[in-house]
């Protein structure tokens, strides 16, 4: 299928800074880590993979303002384009060689998404969209999960930990969907996480407390993709509050019943 060459752009940004990735993933015990906050490390990948993000982005569209986990805004001549990038997503998978880590780049035009992918370099899997196009992986087009019953379903989670989260509110939420549903599962990349709900992988998807960078580019895939995603007050304030619900039509409306009856 031939791609757009706004695609094209970043696809070869995202495969540059993949090198580097993979690069140190492959020397993954040897990395240099820093302490950004607890829980959450930032490697010397990490940083790397943005800066080439930043450059190749800026270089094929100069002007679009930029917005990156690690370097913050960057603001362009251009005032409607800007990038939402994290270079890194899965940063603890990544540091512990587990292959479940991605970049993730969205474009935001006027306050509208209307590109996103996420790559994993583990596995070469790029999941992309646009506005209007559809969802793909690699060339395939993609299609939400078709389950109609919770008791069928396997569902993706993001869950607190040390020094992040409301942990008392996690565990009701976990303890109002664990007995309900086929199966659990906290994969550690958000933008994976949402990219194969639009592959139809994971049936649903919920989590708390995530930031724009997170969520941008999965949150197209998805739509592109024929499925249902909101903030859990069933609002589209997702990118604002950091709070994510995904699935087809009926799993996302189940599950958010369920999450909002556990608070
Ligand atoms: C994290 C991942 C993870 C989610 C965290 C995010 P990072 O991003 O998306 O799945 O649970 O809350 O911060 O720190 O690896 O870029
Ligand atoms: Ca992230
Ligand atoms: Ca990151």
């Amino acid at each position: 299928m031939p791609r757009s060459a706004l695609l094209n752009v970043m696809i070869k940004a995202a495969r540059q800074a993949a090198r580097t990735l993979k690069r140190d993933f492959g020397e993954v015990e040897h990395l240099q880590v820093s302490v950004k906050g607890p829980g959450n490390f930032v490697t010397a990948a990490d940083r790397k993979a943005e800066e080439i993000l930043l450059q190749e982005l800026t270089k094929a569209r100069p002007g679009y303002g930029f917005l990156g986990e690690e370097g913050g805004r960057h603001e362009g001549a251009d005032k409607t384009h800007t990038w939402i990038v994290d270079p890194l997503d899965g940063t603890t998978n990544f540091l512990h060689g587990i292959p479940q880590f991605s970049i993730s780049i969205a474009l935001e035009r006027d306050g509208i998404i209307v590109a996103g992918l996420v790559y994993n370099p583990a596995n070469d899997e790029f999941f992309t969209s646009e506005r209007g196009q559809g969802a793909f992986l690699n060339d395939k087009r993609l299609r939400v999960a078709g389950r109609q019953r919770l008791g069928d379903a396997l569902i993706a989670c993001g869950l607190p930990h040390l020094g992040r989260g409301d942990l008392v509110l996690a565990g009701k939420e976990l303890a109002a969907v664990q007995p309900r549903v086929a199966g659990l599962r906290r994969f550690g990349s958000a933008a994976l996480d949402l990219a194969w709900i639009a592959a139809g992988r994971f049936d649903g998807y919920w989590e708390r407390d995530l930031c724009p960078w997170d969520i941008a580019a999965g949150i197209l895939l998805v739509r592109e993709a024929g499925g249902f995603v909101t903030d859990l007050d069933g609002s589209d304030g997702m990118m604002t509050k950091g709070h994510i619900i995904a699935g087809n039509e009926t799993m996302h409306r189940e599950l958010l019943r369920l999450l909002q009856g556990a608070g």
